[in-house]
């Protein structure tokens, strides 16, 4: 079966073709293909008209070199107007003709639970649902669990964190591919599908806290003892620092971003203030500029950012974790230095992330794919192609349930 991942960046369109094993579920990469466009701003598709164009030629592109059809397409949602909550509701499950007043706890009880949680915050005017993630379930006062069927009780608890959206960006998604006749396609939240390539459920059960640096944006994701608790976007990235080195350094963009990933460190005590770098300036001339004060700058911008994203991190009370590692990833991050700062500036172990459980024949998937392929495995560990006819709401929460029941077999 094959599956394409479609990144919709704010900067380019990333596609990764991907095979699954229909024994193993395992994901092997098959294509990946990368176009830029003008179509979105920090995440969010402003040009439906060039957005569907792109995606045209991307589609085009893949058929000339793959003849096989694509049975599933699983596209990246992102940007600012995504927002997120925890919502925690208990509903009382004895009934008076029970004489003992504790009742078995069966699918419908967690479906009910569920809802009312969502409800909690739920805006179903102008919002649509991407995600709501079961975090867990109480019964009266017994330790918390993931899956609380048949299990008995009097009352139960239940937190789901849920990701919603515009309507009318989510309808825009849409468009891309129905435009082009496709109807069998998901979407993910970017920053869920980023963190399924560099994790595994080890890391989840652990914790972990997981940053991508992208060209206008910055994700966020913290999952804790094995739930997710946190997934967001912060609207900037490395197309910050480039901007800021375009104005300073009196250049045009594409020298900036050259000297960005060629010149620059984001860790400026690691930078030589005797060392001279050239550059072209917007009147053809060249200037002189040090290694050093290129790297205060690029310093001084990404620090910022790294700012936005402690804050949230502060906001859910997960300081403790930036003591345990912190995986920085996303093309972003292949700046010198961008792991190191994050270090020093929260004295946390940071590591690099790399793809995990998806093949890429005998080379490494590089970074610029890792939300690409990442959404095709968010689908395959998520199930999220499978029919809910269980939940009644679509929202795939009995499936995860049999999911992790299935996982402890
Ligand atoms: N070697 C490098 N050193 C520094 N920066 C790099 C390097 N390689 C790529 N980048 C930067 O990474 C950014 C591209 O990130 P990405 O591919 O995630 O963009 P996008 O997906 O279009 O945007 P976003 O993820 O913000 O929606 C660009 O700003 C680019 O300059
Ligand atoms: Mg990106």
């Amino acid at each position: 079966m094959y599956i394409l991942g479609v990144d919709f960046g704010s900067k380019y369109l990333k596609t990764a073709l991907c095979v699954r094993d229909p024994q193993s579920d395992e994901i092997s990469v098959v294509k990946t293909l990368k176009m830029p466009h003008r179509a979105a701003k920090q995440g969010t598709i402003t040009d439906l008209v060039k957005a569907k164009e792109v995606f045209g030629m991307m589609l085009e592109k893949i058929k000339l070199e793959f003849s096989e059809a694509i049975d599933q397409y699983v596209i990246s949602v992102s940007g600012e107007n995504i927002s997120s909550y925890s919502g925690t509701s208990t509903i009382p499950l004895w009934k008076q003709e029970n004489e003992d007043r504790r009742v078995r706890i069966t699918r419908t009880h967690v479906n009910d639970v569920l809802k009312a949680a969502k409800m909690t915050a739920y805006n179903k005017d102008d919002k649509v649902e991407l995600h709501s993630v079961p975090q867990e379930f109480q019964i009266d006062d017994q330790p918390p669990t993931s899956n609380p069927v048949d299990m008995s009780g009097v009352k139960l608890k239940s937190s789901v964190y849920v990701i919603q959206t515009d309507k009318a960006h989510r309808e825009n998604i849409g468009s891309i591919l129905e435009g082009l006749g496709i109807k069998n396609y998901r979407t993910v939240f970017s920053p869920l599908a980023t963190t399924e390539t560099v994790i595994d459920d080890e890391d989840k059960e652990a914790g972990i806290i997981v940053i991508s640096l992208g060209d206008q944006t910055t994700e966020l994701t913290v999952y804790l003892n094995g739930i997710l608790r946190m997934a967001k976007i912060i609207p900037f990235g490395s197309n910050n620092i480039t901007k800021d080195l375009k104005i300073l350094l009196k250049t045009d963009f594409s020298t900036a971003n050259k000297i960005k990933k060629n010149n620059a460190t984001a860790f400026s005590a690691d930078a030589d203030p005797e060392k001279m770098i050239e550059v072209e300036n917007t009147s053809s001339q060249k200037s002189e500029f040090s290694e050093e004060f290129i790297a205060k700058i690029t310093e001084a911008r990404l620090k910022e950012i790294y700012d936005f994203v402690t804050k949230e991190i502060y906001k859910g009370s997960y300081q403790r974790m930036i003591h345990s590692p912190v995986i920085i990833t996303g093309p972003g991050s292949t700046l010198n230095g961008a792991e190191k700062l994050f270090s020093d500036m929260n004295n946390s172990k940071t590591t690099r992330g790399k793809a995990m459980g998806i093949k890429y024949g005998k080379e490494e998937l590089a970074e610029d794919f890792f939300t690409a392929a990442g959404l095709v495995k968010y689908a395959v560990v998520n199930d999220i192609f499978a029919d809910h006819d269980d939940d009644g709401d679509g929202t795939g929460i009995m499936s995860r349930i049999k999911q992790f029941v299935a996982d402890l077999f």
